[in-house]
């Protein structure tokens, strides 16, 4: 069976998704699997038509490989794929519209607030600023509406610096999200659909040196802690778990997903986002959970490829 790993791709998340796409590679071919490694490029459409995968395994992060792009392409042309459904990618791949979505089925998520570019403009920045404040108070969070690895992404402590910090998220979209900042521990839930349904590994913290988890603590071996399972109560992972499954199923998302939440000292549980094609490198908290459940990345992503063929 011919299984194309779709990665890279021209999204600012590249490079991950490459080092995503080659452990992922490595494992589903130590499960005998007959793996190729597509860079994902303009002729993606022509190569599959031409070159027929029996599957693909869309290892893609942001941008086209996480809007449903990529996903229509393999739709039109009935290649059975691994991944979010394109359906679902437009739901899940905006932020914003993930947590009200979220929201609306009774979970908990920062307060938030969503500002174009445009409004800067037609209404006057710093009254912007000032009312953005009002409202979540500081610290906060900065997050570009779309993209991923926290690229972009600004804590903020001081309204001084918040006219710097809005250039450097409007960088990555022409919309941000702006989020009451949550102290707490932060947390990584896995969900995977097996035969019974969607299931969760455990949890696995994430405690950054610096106190934030940004692309540089993401992917720099030795400068993020992982805690797994995560050093929260039970009542919290129980929590966290039907959280991450209600996020699965209310955004429509299919066979493998990640939630990041956050559990604050009272106890409370937020969502804070969903990732539909979750990394998979070497520092990634999905390939820790799996272990952590006593399996390995190639037979669960094996499992995948068959549930999508069959
Ligand atoms: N968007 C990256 C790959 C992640 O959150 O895992």
């Amino acid at each position: 069976r011919t299984v194309a790993v779709l990665a890279g791709g021209l999204s600012h998340e590249r490079d991950v998704s490459l080092r995503s796409g080659r452990r992922l590679s490595a494992a589903l071919r130590e499960e005998g699997l007959l793996v190729e490694e597509w860079d994902t490029d303009a002729s993606l459409l022509e190569r599959l038509r031409t070159q027929r995968p029996d599957a693909a395994v869309v290892a893609l992060h942001g941008g086209e490989g996480e809007n449903g792009s990529v996903q229509t392409v393999l739709e039109m042309l009935d290649v059975p794929y691994v991944g979010t459904s394109s359906q679902g990618c437009r739901r899940a791949w905006d932020k914003p519209t993930a947590k009200a979505l979220v929201a609306n089925s009774g979970f908990t998520t920062p307060d938030w607030v969503v500002l174009p570019h445009s409004i800067f403009r037609e209404l006057g920045a710093q009254a912007v600023l000032d009312a953005m404040v009002d409202k979540l108070g500081l610290p906060l969070i900065l997050k570009p509406h779309q993209g991923g690895s926290a690229l972009g992404t600004q804590v903020v402590k001081e309204a001084a610096d918040l006219p710097a910090a809005m250039v450097g998220c409007f960088a990555y979209g022409d919309t941000v999200l702006a989020e009451k900042y949550i102290d707490g521990v932060e947390v990584a839930v896995t969900v995977i659909e097996g035969e019974g349904g969607p299931e969760t590994l455990p949890a696995v913290e994430i405690v950054p040196e610096s106190g934030v988890y940004d692309y540089t603590a993401r992917y720099t071996a030795g400068l993020t802690d992982f805690f797994t399972p995560a050093r929260i109560s039970d009542d919290a992972a129980k929590a966290v778990s039907e959280l991450a499954v209600a996020a699965h199923r209310q955004l429509g998302l299919r066979d493998i997903s990640r939630t990041d939440a956050m559990v604050a000292e009272d106890g409370t549980v937020y969502f804070l986002a969903v990732n539909l094609s979750p990394g998979l490198t070497e520092t990634s908290t999905v390939p820790m959970a799996i272990e952590a459940g006593g399996a390995t990345l190639g037979s669960v992503f094996a499992d995948l490829v068959g549930r999508a063929v069959s």
